[in-house]
């Protein structure tokens, strides 16, 4: 079984794509709904609530567990794989993996083992924006990573910190689109109105209002699918490992929240009318 993580709703763009493409899987999804947004939150909490989620995906059968979460990964990756799986009792059979290294791979052309400059790719001077929450733009991981790669690229980094709350509380479109404009409008501010090349929704909440990113970006900027990128990284992972899914029935999918789960289950479907209910974790 296959475990994604996400502070609340966001995650489920990146687990769509999955059970789409992984039809011989089973997949348990859960949301720190109890803690949502991770974003302004303190590191040492996105690592405590990160770290208990890991461990219940754990304790209830996953052996992989992909944060579906920028926030979680850029503060709290590097600690759970380095310091705490070692020391479980997982270590050796389970692992921790993250959205951020695909949508650097993605951003750069250039496979996250290779961690210098390398022709052609060390002469790419496009421009990239980066949209995240305040976490994941002051870990600074997406312009540290990208420049290792790609030095010569210039990243614009732009915090919405309201957006993926406000997506959670079901704000109404006009709400949604102003936070959208306001990031979009401070981005482009940076770039002295240059149109980047390249957007990346640094937030996996933010793919559910990308039309509204879509409308306020120039039409020049594309915009990365992270879900779509972490799919693909995540294929290549499981070919090399197959037996993640050994035992796997496919087509199994739960939904757990730590939250309310009638009211997450009505949140979800303002995105998704067919998506399944959540359980109270
Ligand atoms: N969906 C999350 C991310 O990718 C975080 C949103 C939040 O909880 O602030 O960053």
């Amino acid at each position: 079984m296959i475990g994604v993580f996400d502070s609340g709703l966001g995650g489920l763009t990146v687990l769509r794509e999955l059970t789409q493409r992984f039809r011989h899987a089973d997949f348990i999804y859960l949301a720190d709904h109890a803690h949502v947004p991770y974003g302004d939150r303190s590191s040492d909490e996105i690592v405590d609530f990160t770290r208990a989620c890991v461990e219940d995906l754990f304790n209830r059968g996953a052996r992989l567990a992909l944060l579906g979460c920028n926030t979680a990964t850029a503060v709290s990756l590097r600690r759970l794989q380095q310091q705490w799986l070692p020391q479980s009792k997982w270590a050796g059979t389970h692992n921790v993996l993250g959205i951020v290294a695909p949508t650097v791979e993605a951003a750069t052309q250039t496979p996250w083992a290779v961690t210098s400059p390398q022709y052609p790719q060390k002469y790419n001077t496009d421009t990239i924006a980066v949209f995240g929450t305040t976490r994941t733009v002051s870990s600074g991981v997406y312009p540290e990573e990208i420049h290792k790669r790609c030095p010569k690229v210039t990243i614009v980094q732009q915090i919405c910190s309201e957006l993926a709350g406000a997506i959670e509380a079901k704000s109404p479109e006009a709400e949604l689109e102003a936070l959208v404009a306001e990031g979009c409008a401070g981005m482009l501010a940076q770039t002295q109105n240059m149109p980047p090349h390249r957007a990346i929704l640094g937030c996996t909440h933010f793919p559910l209002v990308e039309h509204l990113f879509r409308r306020h970006l120039p039409p020049f900027t594309r915009i990365l699918s992270q879900p779509d990128v972490v799919a693909d990284s995540f294929e290549d992972y499981l070919v090399r490992r197959p037996h993640y899914l050994a035992g796997n029935e496919g087509g199994r999918l739960a939904l757990l929240t730590t939250g309310d789960a009638a009211d997450v289950s009505s949140k979800a479907r303002v995105f998704w009318p067919d998506v399944a209910a959540f359980s109270k974790a």
